[in-house]
């Protein structure tokens, strides 16, 4: 067996041990004996330090041009873009999702650079005309000061580039926890920053847990803008005490996704997409396809051929190119997922695929979870509302779009919904009426594009979103700035009554 690496913490331009000296271990999910590294069991004393060195870093980065920030964020996508193959497979070692998706959630990464290394050269504010005369009125955006990013570990990559880039493009400078179950990803994210041209102190890395990392992050005084991706729970606390501190928060939460298919619907097409939607990423995607809604016309049709393409999926290692589903992130997650399938049992739903892990050969060695479906799930039970985060989709039935929508608006939250039908008035129907940031019509419930608003409505957010330039919103503050060049005073609201 190779011997352990020891990995660090990046702090102003530094690699450096935690303060305490303490390490955690971090394992290839689809084979717990494949050691990745020891990583930094920091706390509190590595993010006074990180924070410390970003509000350093600030001024300088502050006053560094725009367009000058997005280039080297591009120049950070080139990087990346030519250690794709790298990057993807060290993805699927330590996150084990197969690497058509590590490569997928890769290139999502270098998209997002293109996107925001532009947006130095735009970030627009507006003028308009005063009320006064010889006066004059517009806006720029600032950067809010220290912000602090906490990613989860199912997009290793991709999310800490959402949250990074427009967050250094603003001019503001960064303090990041990456998920400490993909640590790895994180250090390679720090790397390539660096060589990019990110100047030392601009972005710090801290591995460490939620509750000693995480909580320094959102409770120092001097972090004033928090992005965080994870769950509902976690979120809430984050947002009180942010709001206590008077911070910026966004929070990108929950999600039960629902594809709808009704009886018009293109059932191959909706077959493919549910199987793509539920089981890829092995149902570990905010946007994962945990409820499907089949129209009963259809209902006994589809749900056979649901049970014979589920069943020929392909466990395993997620390096090996034939796998078509990964393992779960770690053994706590196998028993999360599990327990959830009790709970359908008890609630009287039937387990018709899987229920168990995998275990078969040298699976055992992973955390495998045989792809698995849930019929006669009805709306008010727990598998129907709550999010379950693993390979396991729950069905109902609906008799109409009106009721279709119903179902697919009857949870808390409310990230991303699909329609498959090809009749025109159902479509537009669904895109007024459902309930979630996103709504797809004939595509599954995941695969949204960097460029668009990402985020959700109800309990999977608090309103912000994340990519394209909405996502500006969260990182800048606007100043507006008037210029009276009549030479005498103007009194607005008063002079000109
Ligand atoms: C997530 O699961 O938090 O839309 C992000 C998708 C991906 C991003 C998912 N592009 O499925």
């Amino acid at each position: 067996m190779a011997e352990s690496v020891t990995f660090k913490n990046f702090i102003g331009g530094k690699w450096v041990p935690a303060e305490s000296g303490e390490t955690f271990q971090n394992v290839n999910p689809a084979d717990r004996d494949d050691i990745i590294g020891e990583f930094p069991a920091s706390g509190p004393a590595d993010v006074e330090n990180a924070v410390e060195a970003a509000k350093n870093a600030f001024e300088g980065w502050r006053k560094t041009p725009a367009p000058r920030r997005g280039e080297i964020i591009f120049r950070a996508g080139e990087l990346m873009k030519a250690r794709k193959e790298e990057i993807a497979r060290a993805m699927t070692r330590e996150m084990g999702k197969v690497l058509k998706e590590a490569r997928g959630d890769t290139q999502e990464g270098i998209d997002t650079a293109y996107i925001h290394g532009a947006e130095g050269r735009r970030l627009h504010g507006f003028s308009a005309p005063c009320e006064m005369p010889n006066k004059a009125g517009w806006t720029v955006r600032v950067p809010i000061g220290v912000a602090g990013l906490i990613t989860p570990w199912n997009f290793p990559l991709a999310i800490p580039t959402w949250k990074s880039f427009p967050a250094l493009v603003s001019g503001n400078t960064v303090v990041f926890k990456p998920a400490s179950d993909v640590p790895h990803c994180g250090d390679l994210f720090a790397e390539i920053l660096s060589e990019a041209g990110v100047p030392a102190g601009v972005f710090n890395l801290v591995h460490g847990g939620g509750g000693s990392v995480g909580t320094a992050i959102v409770k120092h005084p001097d972090t004033r803008v928090i992005s965080f991706t994870g769950s509902s729970e976690v979120g809430r606390g984050i947002n009180a005490t942010g709001g206590q501190m008077l911070k910026r928060v966004s929070l990108e939460l929950g999600g039960k996704n629902a594809q709808a298919v009704m009886d018009d619907a293109d059932l191959d097409l909706a077959l493919e997409a549910v199987l793509w939607g539920a089981f890829g990423t092995t149902g570990q995607r905010c946007t994962a396809t945990s409820r499907l809604i089949l129209h009963k016309k259809i209902k006994d049709e589809f749900i056979s051929r649901l049970l014979e393409a589920t069943r020929k999926l392909k466990l395993g290692n997620g390096l090996d190119e034939t796998s078509e589903v990964g393992p779960l992130i770690n053994p706590e997650q196998v028993k999360s997922v599990h327990g959830w399938v009790e709970i359908a049992r008890k609630e009287g739903a039937k387990v018709i695929c899987g229920g168990e892990p995998s275990t078969e050969g040298s699976l055992r060695k992973g955390n495998f979870y045989k792809p698995t479906l849930l019929d006669g799930v009805t709306p008010g039970m727990r598998v129907a509302r709550e999010e379950i985060f693993g390979p396991v989709l729950s069905i109902l039935e609906c008799d109409s779009i009106d009721n279709a929508i119903e179902i697919l608006n009857g949870t808390d939250y409310g990230l991303s919904a699909s329609l498959f039908t090809n009749d025109v008035r159902n479509s537009f129907r669904a895109m007024e009426d459902v309930e979630s940031g996103i709504v797809y019509i004939n595509a599954p419930t995941i695969g949204a594009e960097c460029h668009f608003p990402f985020g959700g409505v109800k309990q999977t957010g608090n309103g912000h979103r994340e990519g394209a330039h909405p996502i500006y919103e969260v990182y800048t503050e606007w100043k507006t700035i008037y210029v009276d060049y009549s030479g005498s005073l103007q009194k607005a609201q008063i002079d000109n009554q």
